[in-house]
């Protein structure tokens, strides 16, 4: 496994590995979560790149960016194990010198949801995924059900520009206990970890209802923000029944229907969600 700092090494060494080529963009600190998609990446590729990068510019100016959990060798050793090609690590610098004057963004999709919670949030992912992806110029790049509007997000920027690549969405890999893994995680003391289940919960009990025939969407979002009303740890930032191709809030549920939420456990800030109608949607 080779580990590069600079896009010019990056290239030079790209050049010389098989196609296809899987690509898995990361701001490291891994976990199952990122492991799953590497291991698929592996699986449907003859080599694979990973990148770790905690990029400032998809932070807000209060947002968590400086301490984000971070540690490259624990993050290279998992990798090694994975069977991994290249890693590339660049400092801010060399993804943003400082004339950088350019931004990549995708307009009404992320005005919904994250993007309405987190301005900004989303011109800076694109930007930086459209850079990796013209730095790294894979055949296949990999993202987790987890940030499910990130993944919708990107395909739609892949579509619209034209980018040649195929974008893989693929399913949320979960604690035992149903928490979603996220590096964010890392902030929880032993009781936010246990308050936090009350977000998996909460899908649970809108996916229940709705399997039991309830098609009001604003009643699953009550009954969702009832269940997290009674952990006093937790606080609801929003909570979404949309369509998981318009991201438009629903009223009545129509699937596939993407129910997520973002919610403040403590001082941290989760994301998860569920998609009705459909056991899972993989591309
Ligand atoms: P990061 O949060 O490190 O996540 C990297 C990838 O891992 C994303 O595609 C994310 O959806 C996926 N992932 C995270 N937790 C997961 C889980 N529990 N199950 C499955 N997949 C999971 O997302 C980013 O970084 C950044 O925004 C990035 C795309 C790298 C751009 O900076």
């Amino acid at each position: 496994m080779e580990v590069v700092k600079t896009i010019a090494e990056l290239r030079r060494l790209r050049a010389s590995l098989p196609e296809p080529l899987g690509f898995v963009p990361t701001m490291g600190y891994l976990h199952e979560g990122h492991l799953s998609l590497v291991r698929q990446a592996r699986a449907d590729n003859a080599s694979v790149a990973v990148s770790i990068f905690v990029n400032p510019t998809q932070f807000a100016p209060n947002d968590d960016l400086d301490r984000y959990p971070r540690d490259l060798d624990g993050d290279l050793s998992l990798l090694e194990k994975e069977g991994v090609d290249i890693v590339f690590a660049p400092s801010v610098d060399e993804m943003y010198p400082p004339r950088f004057d350019s931004r990549v963004e995708v307009d009404k999709l992320t005005r919904r949801l994250e993007g309405a919670s987190r301005p900004g949030h989303f011109a800076g992912v694109t930007t930086v995924v459209a850079k990796l992806f013209n730095i790294v110029q894979p055949t296949r790049a990999y993202f987790g059900q987890k940030d499910a509007q990130q993944a919708i997000v990107i395909k739609k920027m892949v579509a619209d520009m034209n980018m040649n690549l195929e974008v893989i969405t693929l399913p949320t890999v979960r604690q035992p206990d149903g928490l979603a893994m996220s590096s964010r995680n890392s902030y929880l003391s032993a009781d936010e970890r246990q308050a936090a289940l009350v977000i998996y919960r909460s899908l649970m009990l809108a996916q229940g209802l709705w399997f039991n025939g309830e098609k009001d969407a604003e009643k699953l979002r009550n009954e969702m923000a009832r269940l997290i009303g009674k952990e006093p740890l937790a606080t609801i930032d929003y909570i979404s029944i949309a369509d998981n191709d318009t991201l438009e809030e629903l009223k009545e549920v129509q699937t596939p229907a993407l129910v997520s939420l973002a919610v403040k456990i403590g001082e941290t800030r989760l994301i998860d969600n569920v998609v009705l109608g459909v056991r899972f949607i993989i591309s």
